[in-house]
């Protein structure tokens, strides 16, 4: 029985993740797997000990796996499965690679995981919820009625903006991106655009919208979504060259990841007034310490990374991420795999 056990791949969970994914685990029999069972991120120092001479990985979006991390595992190392669709924190390059160890010549030839379309519908319906919290300013609403800011009805206050007749754009036409369009067209959007490295005629055709440059992106959003993924060639794209192009009205919203914007350029923009307001689920760092100027701004409504977060969608994360594991250690396809 020892001997069979100790046969079988070893595998790194570096969270507690949702059940689904660990019931697939401990059902399937066909890896021995150790959890960082806890809430929060396992130490570095932890990691880097655990993951010596494992088979796979199983890990979130906290973990930063990098060639330190992925040399300290060693050579078993064939699977990395993310239970996220982000992958910023993986470092690609590193997880192809061939080295030169004693003369010869090694690759690492690691296959990745990814949770992709499981979490869309989750994320597309926080984009939207953050997005009308922030126009119509719920979140400065809810705390003028319990703080005694609620004096009588009042004409002009509290008003926001509407979505009717407007112009949507989004950065960054995906899954998540058409999403986002078809739970807002029935608000009465006027149009849609969207810029991109290049047209995505198949899902831009599904909500009917126009691809622009990032200019006219900027120029003519009444609302700016930004759903791309964090590259290098997105790193900070939401800037004050962006920004100064934007409308006074406009509300900006940020579910992606912290690092396409700016943050400082964005704090200009929405203390002078330069735009309406931003909606963000995603900072740089996160957490986002609390002392940070961002929150002291009333049209800035500041989520904490949770447009996942659906008891549903965190457990088909959770059972996918497993599933691409088990299946990338028997050396097939995984259900959804990163083409590096
Ligand atoms: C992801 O999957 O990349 C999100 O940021 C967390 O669900």
């Amino acid at each position: 029985h020892h001997r069979a056990m100790s046969a079988l791949p070893k595998v790194y969970v570096t969270r507690r993740i949702p059940p689904d994914g660990l019931d697939i685990l401990r059902k399937s029999g066909q890896v021995q797997f150790e959890l960082w069972d806890s809430d929060d991120p396992v130490p570095r120092v932890e990691l880097l000990n655990k993951v010596k001479g494992c088979d796979g990985i199983l890990c979130v979006l906290t973990e930063k796996i990098d060639a330190q991390l992925l040399d300290v595992a060693g050579p078993n190392l064939k699977v990395l499965s993310t239970m996220s669709v982000g992958y910023d924190h993986l470092s690609l390059e590193e997880l192809k690679k061939s080295l030169l160890i004693w003369a010869c010549i090694f690759c690492r030839g690691i296959r990745v995981g990814y949770t992709p379309e499981v979490l869309t519908d989750a994320v597309a319906e926080l984009t939207v919820a953050l997005l009308l919290a922030t126009s119509r300013r719920l979140i400065e609403a809810t705390h003028e009625a319990k703080t005694g800011g609620w004096g009588t009805w009042r004409t002009m206050w509290l008003c926001g903006h509407e979505l009717a007749n407007s112009t949507v754009g989004i950065l960054g036409l995906g899954r998540i991106g058409v999403a986002i369009a078809e739970r807002l067209k029935p608000f009465k959007v006027k149009k849609f655009i969207y810029t991109d490295v290049e047209p995505r005629t198949e899902l831009a055709n599904m909500i009917n919208a126009e691809y622009v440059s990032l200019d006219e992106l900027a120029k003519q959003s009444d609302f700016l979504a930004i759903c791309c993924a964090l590259t290098p060639e997105t790193h900070g794209i939401c800037n004050w060259n962006l920004f100064s192009k934007m409308k006074k009205n406009a509300i900006f919203i940020n579910t992606s990841r912290g690092g396409v914007v700016n943050q400082e350029d964005l704090y200009e923009a929405l203390s002078t007034g330069l735009i309406a307001g931003a909606g963000l689920d995603v900072t740089t760092p996160e957490p986002l310490p609390t002392h940070h100027p961002l929150y002291t701004l009333k049209n800035c409504v500041i989520l904490p990374h949770i447009a996942s977060a659906s008891y549903t969608t965190r457990n088909a994360m959770s059972a996918l991420a497993a599933n691409n594991l088990l299946a990338g250690l028997r050396g097939e396809a995984m259900p959804k795999e990163l083409k590096l």
